[in-house]
């Protein structure tokens, strides 16, 4: 027998306000046709312009996948948050969480790896419970971007694409004896390349300023908001991703065809069709997307699909699993499950 991790829950949780591509036309030039041909994108949810917080989302979520799984905040020993949109500067969004879900004194661990922080966050689940400093995880991936982005013509490049959401799951150690019968994380696959950290990112605040975190046009020249290059973001995600997930099905000697499900970060409907043509997946629906109707939700859509796949009853008991992501860093990552 060998001590492996399991997903025993996952929950999901968008705000009730959507937000249509016509809707967007009211702060900037844009058009429902543009968005759905390059992204996919029909419409996302953003919270109302009040005080919800990231950590606000990524309680719902949380809570869901603690139902789910059939346990209560009691029983995790261990809490891991992935945003790119913290609460606060400092401390991290954990720590935020962690205060509102009441699991005072256990861990609290901020993964700030933007589009792969939920599989970052898997991966180190996954080791905390295979070390045995953990048995019981609860991984959070939750955004805000509605409050963060240039929602004019100037910004519209990046705020058509992208949704407020939050996902969850949690994580169990299970002493694996048949690993192709039992549920388990196979392996995760983590990658980064920080000299592309200038083509998706927001300038400020920023230490390289002086004396403060912010200059004195700081607003006016809208360094607060994220800037993207899109053509080489889509550029190496198209090669990364199938990449990075075949690495994960090489690792455990699996074939493409023997994954039942996939589930890819939810940038851009292209790049997962570019991806899924390059790994030569024959059967569009085994890949499983959401992107329609969150738009891309960073860190939270990897655990949104898994729950959404649930619920469209497209993830069962057995299947062979693969999850992979790129985004902002570059960083891309993968993991492989026995679900
Ligand atoms: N609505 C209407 N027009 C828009 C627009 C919008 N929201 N955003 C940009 N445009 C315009 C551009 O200004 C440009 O106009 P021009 O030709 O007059 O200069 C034109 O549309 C084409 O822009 P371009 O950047 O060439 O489009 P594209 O085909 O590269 O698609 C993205 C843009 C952003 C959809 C695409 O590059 C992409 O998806 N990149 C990856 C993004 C991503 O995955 N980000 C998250 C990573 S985790």
């Amino acid at each position: 027998m060998t001590r492996r991790t399991r997903v025993l829950g996952v929950g999901s949780f968008v705000p009730d306000r959507i937000v249509t591509n016509d809707d967007l036309t009211q702060w900037m030039d844009t058009s429902d046709e543009w968005i759905r041909t390059r992204s996919g994108i029909e419409q996302r949810h953003w919270v109302e312009p009040d005080d919800t917080t990231t950590s606000d989302l990524g309680l719902e979520a949380a809570n869901r996948a603690l139902d789910a799984a059939g346990l209560s905040i009691d029983d995790i020993d261990m809490l891991i948050v992935a945003t790119l949109s913290p609460d606060h500067e400092f401390p991290g969004t954990a720590c935020f969480l962690q205060a509102k879900l009441g699991c005072p004194g256990i861990p609290a661990i901020d993964v700030r790896q933007q589009c792969s922080g939920f599989v970052y966050g898997m991966a180190q689940a996954d080791m905390f419970v295979r070390g045995a400093m953990a048995d019981t995880v609860l991984l959070v991936g939750a955004e805000i971007h509605s409050k963060a982005m240039d929602i004019s013509t100037e910004g519209r490049d990046i705020s058509v694409l992208f949704g407020d959401g939050a996902g969850a799951a949690v994580l169990q150690a299970v002493d694996v004896d048949d690993p192709s019968t039992q549920a388990h994380i196979y392996s995760s696959h983590l990658h980064a390349d920080g000299n592309y950290a200038k083509e998706l990112w927001i300038e400020g605040p920023s230490s390289t300023y002086s004396p403060n975190r912010w200059d004195n046009d700081f607003l006016e020249r809208g360094a607060q908001w994220p800037k993207m290059n899109g053509k080489t973001v889509f550029k190496h995600a198209v090669t990364r991703m199938p990449e990075v997930a075949l690495e994960a099905l090489e690792a455990n000697d699996f074939a493409v065809a023997d994954v039942d499900l996939w589930i890819f970060h939810q940038a851009n409907m292209r790049i997962n069709y570019f991806a899924a043509k390059k790994l030569g997946i024959d059967d569009d629906d085994k890949v499983f997307n959401t992107i329609q109707r969150f738009g891309n939700t960073t860190a939270a859509t990897i655990p949104i699909g898994l729950d959404e796949a649930l619920k469209a009853g497209r993830l069962e008991p057995g299947m062979l699993v693969c999850i992979a992501a790129f985004g902002s860093g570059f960083t891309w990552a993968s993991s492989l499950l026995r679900w």
